[in-house]
């Protein structure tokens, strides 16, 4: 055995400002399989996540739902926490980016950076939105293509012409956020001065820290000039504020991968009493432990440039690898919202159990950039006939023959030619691993269940055991396959840990990666409980009509129909003024219809006594179309139309109650008619 490496691992830590998908938790399959390799082999691996939680779409968004950007992120925080622990992803901790650690590293990072003449400040113009006294990212701005003048465009370039420009440049340009017109304002920006690190960035990049592909694209950046990298945001902004300079906050792409050193210093603020390597060793320039961060390739310029050069400049050490993987296709196309393939978390784990996807992704996964495709007919195949056809296969109809004869392993192997097999396998399947090849580990483990089942079906145990005087050639034989299947899963253990829990309980021993290859003998075994159930396709349906339901309650939830619940504060005061801008209605419900696609909105038609509006209303789970036609309700008559996947909605109907079926709409008194105005 290899001397105990210190290892730590890391994800990118996803955004505190909505769910988890299918694509994130690919990510944290890839690292988690690896980390808990590392762990079966004997090494110390520890897997750190959090949450990124600062920046301004984080702050808007905790605006919209009525609530605190710290009330925001801690639910998403626990949201994120539930997926990961369903999706049997084992982080030694998870914290947040905006946590007292972080806060405090960043600072002392960044006084670093400072004290080594690395942070330069300069006077910049941006666009500034003068009624939400904000400066506005080119995201946050929308207008008309200076060059094809197609409308609605974002401001750094055109999805029509793939023009590129700024945002100054657009015709009527708008701020998303208010509708104001930006005006360009200045202030002063800190910047952390990239181009100094050049030279040991050109090297870092090619000592074996990425892969090649990775790599070349960097060399192509190093070579056009690297620019100086601009690390502050205006308040209001939610994040740290700048150390002496008032007003001024982190990006959030700052603070953020110093969020995997908070989350390693949390871990052993609480963890004290255990002995081991402090915190800061992991860190250290010289360190003997390791580090590999695994990301995407969207972030790779944060994870191999800026962030070695940061370390290089505080004095800490940087990463072994950073290990890129490309991004997840379903069916062989981007997963996306129209075609209803944009999968959450949630939605697979209602349905399906994780260790299907787990290893599905495993028997797909190289070390390379390229994109992994999610095609679910080959999903279901490929789960049901490696796992539940081939090995778990080999125990079900071995082992209850040797229940039959006590449960006693045979003292001696039945082939050892077939078993020597298995033997020289296990130092290729380790490499696979830890080279992050889990295909090709994969296909060395089913290649050896597919040899065990090829041998056992020769063999017949079976019909021998109706033979007379055979049972000690049946127990011989079906011993062997239980020691196979013993070691097939001691080296899916890091791909299935429930499945490889279940087995040890099954053979009563632990599994253990050294021991995997020398056979149990004479020893004891339990009685074998069915290990896996088979994918059926309605589970595989069910998770896709999920993904669509999800998706029409972002879009219900972007207007808040269902109402404040009872216990919700009341809203900010606001003035008679303001409330006399909402045009409220009385409406006739002329028509109501299913919406095709749409779990929880229906199609209303509403009379206003002459003028009809078309509006879709998240109100399906509470009534039926008929019981809603020739009702009276009250509807926002002046609400600006908005264009929704199924059409456009050209106002709003008044309801209140929890969701659900908890839902009513508002129904006035007779008398009221429709078109009357509601004051
Ligand atoms: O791209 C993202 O989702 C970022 N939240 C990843 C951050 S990784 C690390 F730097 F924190
Ligand atoms: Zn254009």
């Amino acid at each position: 055995m290899s001397e105990s490496r210190n290892i730590l691992v890391t994800s990118a830590l996803p955004y505190a400002n909505g769910s988890l998908h299918l694509g994130h938790i690919l990510e944290y399959i890839q690292t988690d399989i690896w980390a808990r390799f590392q762990r079966a082999r004997g090494h110390q691996c520890l897997y750190m996540c959090a949450d990124d939680a600062h920046g301004t779409a984080i702050m808007l968004k905790a605006e919209q739902l009525g609530l605190t950007p710290e009330q925001h992120i801690a639910n998403m925080k626990a949201e994120h926490q539930r997926d990961f622990a369903d999706f049997l992803i084992g982080v030694d901790n998870y914290h947040s980016t905006h946590s007292d650690e972080n806060r405090e590293l960043s600072s002392m990072i960044y006084r670093r950076l400072r004290d080594n003449g690395h942070i330069a400040t300069r006077t910049i113009t941006q666009a500034f939105d003068p009624e939400k006294n904000l400066f506005l990212a080119d995201r946050y701005i929308k207008g008309t293509c200076p060059r094809c003048k197609t409308p609605d465009q974002y401001g750094d370039n055109c999805e029509a012409c793939a023009a590129t420009y700024s945002p100054t440049e657009l015709i009527d340009p708008v701020s998303v956020i208010s509708g104001a017109t930006p005006i360009e304002k200045e202030s002063e920006h800190f910047f952390f001065t990239l181009p100094a690190f050049t030279d040991f960035l050109k090297e870092w990049t090619r000592s074996g820290t990425l892969q090649d592909g990775v790599a070349n694209k960097l060399s192509e950046w190093l070579d056009e000039g690297l620019q100086e990298w601009d690390i502050s945001r205006d308040a209001p902004y939610f994040g740290f504020e700048i150390p002496d300079a008032p007003g001024k906050y982190f990006y959030v792409w700052l603070d953020a991968p110093i969020g995997y050193m908070a989350s390693l210093k949390n871990y052993f603020d609480q963890k004290c009493e255990e002995k081991g390597l402090d915190w800061q060793e992991y860190w250290k320039k010289d360190s003997d432990a390791e580090v590999y961060h695994f990301i995407g390739k969207d972030i790779v310029n944060f994870h191999a440039l800026f962030w070695p050069a940061m370390l290089d400049s505080a004095g800490f050490r940087t990463p072994n690898k950073v290990c890129v993987h490309g991004f997840l296709t379903v069916n062989g196309k981007k997963m996306s919202k129209s075609r209803g393939t944009f999968i959450n978390a949630r939605n697979y784990l209602d349905h399906l159990h994780p260790e299907y996807l787990r290893y599905y992704f495993a028997a797909k996964l190289t070390s390379g950039v390229d994109d992994l495709d999610l095609n679910l007919d080959d999903f279901i195949a490929r789960v049901n006939s490696d796992l539940v056809g081939k090995v778990v296969n080999i125990a079900s109809r071995t082992a209850k023959f040797v229940s039959k004869a006590g449960g006693e392993l045979a003292g001696e192997l039945a082939d050892r030619d077939l078993w020597q097999q298995f033997v020289d396998a296990e130092p290729r399947i380790a490499e696979f691993f830890e080279a992050r090849e889990y295909a090709r580990a994969m296909r060395e483990i089913m290649a050896l269940a597919d040899a065990a089942n090829a041998w056992i079906a020769d063999k017949a145990p079976w019909s021998l055991a109706k033979e007379e005087g055979k049972d000690a050639e049946v127990l011989a034989i079906c011993s062997q396959g239980v020691n196979m299947f013993r070691a097939l899963m001691t080296w899916l253990a890091p791909v299935l840990p429930e499945t490889a829990k279940k087995a040890e309980a099954f053979l009563g021993i632990e599994l253990d990666w050294h021991s995997a290859t020398t056979p149990l003998a004479g020893h004891q075994i339990n009685k074998f409980k069915p290990l896996m159930q088979r994918v059926e396709k309605p589970q595989v349906d069910a998770v896709l009509e999920a993904a669509k339901e999800s998706l029409a309650q972002l879009q219900a939830e972007a207007r808040p129909l269902s109402g404040p619940l009872a216990d919700d504060p009341i809203a900010d005061e606001i003035q008679f003024d303001d409330f006399a801008k909402v045009d409220l209605r009385i409406a006739l419900i002329a028509k109501a219809e299913h919406v095709e696609g749409a779990g929880k909105l229906l199609k209303l038609t509403l009379d206003l006594g002459g003028e009809t509006r078309q509006v879709f209303a998240g109100i399906k789970s509470a009534y039926k179309p008929e019981e809603l036609e020739g009702k009276h309700t009250v509807m926002v008559a002046n609400l600006a139309p908005r264009k929704m996947r199924f059409g456009v909605s050209e106002g709003m109907v008044l309801a209140a109650g929890p969701g659900g079926k908890d839902l009513w709409i508002l129904e006035p008194h007779e008398g009221a008619q429709p078109g009357m105005r509601v004051m």
